[in-house]
């Protein structure tokens, strides 16, 4: 008989995800000789850029493999400084930025550096699934606030304030969002910043998809909320996911004791990533990587309206990242099953609402345009057919 599995409490309200049931389950498809539109991954499907690639080979030929600074290297700090000043006019010392093991250790770090048993932080409902259970792993309380189209699926100033309680101690917003692609506006953020000083409240700031912004000019948080922290990654914009490398700027007074976290969690993030990214801030790279970002504009002006063509409702514009949360009530059965008889019927993978929390998360589906256009005209077609029957 095997022995009792005895785990700490918090592991079973860590949630798995739903999306790589549906992963398995469109693999099994196309191992009995079906084909699947991917329209559920959640990573570009663009390659990572070439000076990118040959920066890591050349760091990893030299022997350039050894640990880092837990802050990061120096030199990748200050491109990232730099960055920031570049592409979006703000000044951020480079002492600032703590490069990470991708955004998720960011998030980990911060909460780790925040969050005590039963403090409260609020989140969107619908958000990015592991934000509450980084919350949780810490024995803090993540708060789910349902937002929907009237706020553009994000929380507001107003929603933090009502939801403020004495055990509260911070909001985390990602702008654009995971899975709604909306943006807040940045007023609305100015107010949620002077809503969190006001309340000495800690404001954290998921920008992972700022690079990848349509029609307007994106904008970072750092412009004005000098106290915020702000996670970034390599990942999206940069291509680069499997690379596991991003960044969190943080107050100049919380460095030392990140850097004491970092060296205890993870002793410092990959080293020949860390070289492979110097990459990204050529210009070489940042033109491929603009060239990309209008990619993907271009499928969400394809996919947006195609969606409301045949039935979803899309009430909010997404303006950023590359997914579309569609609401799809209109077809009469809950978002499971609809991912479900979607998946078998026509062959496109598509993620449950379930995945991103508990508000109205039944009738919503998400669409990651993280495929070519020729792939994302067939995934509209084969739903179109299949959901005229
Ligand atoms: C909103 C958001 N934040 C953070 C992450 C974590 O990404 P990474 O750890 O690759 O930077 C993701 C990944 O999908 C995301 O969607």
């Amino acid at each position: 008989m095997d022995p009792p599995v005895r785990t700490a409490a918090r592991v079973a309200e860590i949630a798995p995800f739903h999306v790589m049931e549906v992963q398995t389950a469109a693999r099994a498809l196309e191992a009995a000789g079906r084909t699947v539109v991917h329209m559920e991954i959640g990573e570009p499907d663009f390659p990572t850029p070439p000076l990118v690639v040959a920066a890591a080979q050349r760091a990893i030929a030299a022997g350039d493999v050894y640990y880092t600074s837990a802050l990061g290297l120096p030199e990748l700090r200050r491109a990232i400084a730099a960055h920031y000043a570049d592409h979006y006019g703000v000044a951020v010392a480079p002492e600032r930025i703590v490069v990470t093991a991708g955004s998720s250790a960011a998030l980990l770090l911060v909460m780790a550096l925040l969050v005590n048993r039963d403090d409260r932080i609020l989140l969107s409902d619908p958000g990015y699934p592991c934000n509450r259970h980084f919350v949780r792993v810490l024995e803090g309380t993540p708060v789910g606030i349902p937002v929907g189209p009237e706020s553009d699926y994000q929380l507001t100033a107003d929603l933090i304030e009502r939801h403020w309680t004495p055990a509260t101690r911070g909001a985390l917003i990602a702008s654009p969002s995971n899975p709604t692609g909306t943006v807040v506006p940045f007023d609305e953020m100015r107010r949620i910043a002077q809503a969190m000083a006001d309340r000495e409240g800690e404001l954290i700031v998921d920008e992972i998809y700022l690079g990848l912004t349509y029609g307007a000019r994106p904008r970072s948080v750092l412009e004005f909320a000098h106290d915020a922290f702000v996670v970034s990654s390599f990942s999206k914009y940069f291509n680069m996911t499997g690379w596991r490398l991003g960044w969190l700027v943080a107050p100049e007074r919380h460095v030392r004791d990140l850097e004491k976290l970092a060296q205890n969690l993870y002793i410092s993030p990959a080293t020949p990533s860390q070289r492979a990214a110097l990459a990204c801030f050529e210009p070489a790279t940042l033109a491929l990587l603009e060239e990309r970002r209008r990619a993907f504009e271009a499928r969400r002006d394809f996919l947006v309206p195609a969606l409301r063509e045949i039935g979803f409702g899309v009430p909010v514009m997404p303006t950023g990242g590359f997914f579309v949360y569609a609401d799809c009530a209109a077809f009469g059965m809950d978002s499971e099953r609809f991912c479900r008889d979607v998946l078998e019927g026509c062959g496109v993978a598509i993620t449950p609402g379930l995945d991103f929390g508990q508000h109205h998360a039944d009738r919503h589906v998400r669409f990651a345009y993280t495929i070519d256009q020729a792939k994302l005209e067939d995934g509209v077609a084969r739903l179109a057919r299949f959901l005229r029957r």
